[in-house]
């Protein structure tokens, strides 16, 4: 088993990558394996999450980055076993600024990365981790470029909405650069539609939109909107302590096993991946302001379903003429050089 490295991004905010770095890196670690995730917004997101507050001053991201601690110092451990975190805090806000004058200074973390693993398996005989995940800031500035220069590979949170699609070719078209002049084995190896409301027509219209626009890999399962998922930082609690049979903590749990799936050496899925069914919304139903679904209500078991079976209703909603989602084929075409399927 190697050392997966895989950078979390979208430099647009609030699409899904903070919750998809802790609940798919706690699946991964109750599934058995080593995962370290690592902290690179200055907003502390996912730190919070996982009730890890560092004081200023103390072992965080920002010291690896700006005072070359070793990065195996910074590293605490969760309430979830096999799941550790390099947290971050404010201190990192003035980051970017102070790395922009050193030397080296896309490729500070990764250095930090391959000499944690070095020393370790010299000492041990193993590798540190089998997960390293990074959770970058909504930007493309100098850490989100570190957090990619450390990874070799890249998923790529969306939120299934109207503007999911913009953006992306600047952001595949850094990954290109960096891949050429930095980190030759980087590539986008996923696509994670996250906060997913099947009921929305627009919703499975920019999904199906998704799913014809990357030339790589977009996982089968989908993240669904949940309550509990948003419930769960203000816990300081994964999915699965917070809320273990929920939908969202069935998503992660499949969306786990599909990277898993990923693995050298890892059995074929038995299933091909194809389109989950979805349930269908009323034709004349207009996709705004739906009520959150009960998640006790929802089928797990029903890929990608409406998380609920109560009928749907659009009562109160407003009816005005909506747009389409934007069609892939009207977007600047992405280079398949960006893209690799990773397959066991
Ligand atoms: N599937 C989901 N269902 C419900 N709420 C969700 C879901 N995923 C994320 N959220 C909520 O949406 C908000 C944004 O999510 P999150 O912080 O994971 O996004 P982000 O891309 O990391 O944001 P930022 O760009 O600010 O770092 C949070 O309040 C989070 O709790
Ligand atoms: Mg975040």
């Amino acid at each position: 088993m190697t050392m997966r490295r895989i950078a979390l991004v979208n430099q647009k905010g609030g699409v899904g990558k903070t919750t998809t770095a802790v609940n798919l890196g706690a699946a991964l670690a109750l599934a058995g394996r080593r995962v370290v995730l690592i902290d690179l917004d200055p907003q502390g997101n996912l730190s919070t999450h996982l009730d890890i507050e560092v004081p200023a001053g103390e072992p965080s991201t920002y010291r690896v980055l700006c005072e070359g601690m070793d990065f195996g110092d910074a590293l605490c451990d969760t309430a979830t076993p096999g799941l550790r975190v390099a947290p971050t805090n404010i201190d990192l806000s003035g980051a970017e600024m102070e790395l922009s004058a050193a030397i080296g200074r896309e490729s500070i973390l990764n250095d930090a990365i391959d000499a944690w693993a070095a020393t370790h398996e010299e000492k041990f005989g193993e590798l540190p981790a089998d997960y390293v995940i990074v959770d970058c800031p909504p930007s493309l500035g100098l850490l989100s470029v570190n957090g990619l220069v450390a990874s070799r590979e890249v998923f790529i949170a969306l939120q299934t909405e109207f503007f999911a699609l913009q953006g992306m070719s600047k952001l595949v078209e850094i990954v290109q650069l960096l891949q050429r002049r930095l980190q030759p084995k980087l590539a986008i190896t996923g696509i994670i539609p996250c906060l997913y409301d099947s009921r929305l027509r627009l919703a499975r219209e920019v999904l199906a939109e998704i799913r014809k626009y990357f030339p790589g890999p977009v996982f089968n399962r989908s993240i669904r909107k949940s309550i509990k998922l948003a419930e769960a930082p203000s816990y300081g609690e994964s999915i699965f302590q917070y809320a273990p049979k929920s939908p969202g903590a069935g998503d992660y749990a499949e969306l786990a096993a599909e990277v898993l799936a990923q693995e050298p050496g890892a059995a074929k899925p038995a299933e091909a991946v194809v389109e989950a069914p979805v349930a269908e919304a009323p034709a004349e139903a207009h996709d705004a302001l739906v009520p959150e679904p009960s998640p006790e209500a929802a089928a797990p078991e029903t890929k990608n379903a409406a998380p609920s079976d109560q009928p749907y209703t659009d009562e109160g909603t407003v009816t005005a003429p909506r747009r389409a989602a934007p069609r892939a084929s009207e977007l600047p075409p992405l280079p398949e050089s960006a893209f690799r399927i990773v397959e066991p």
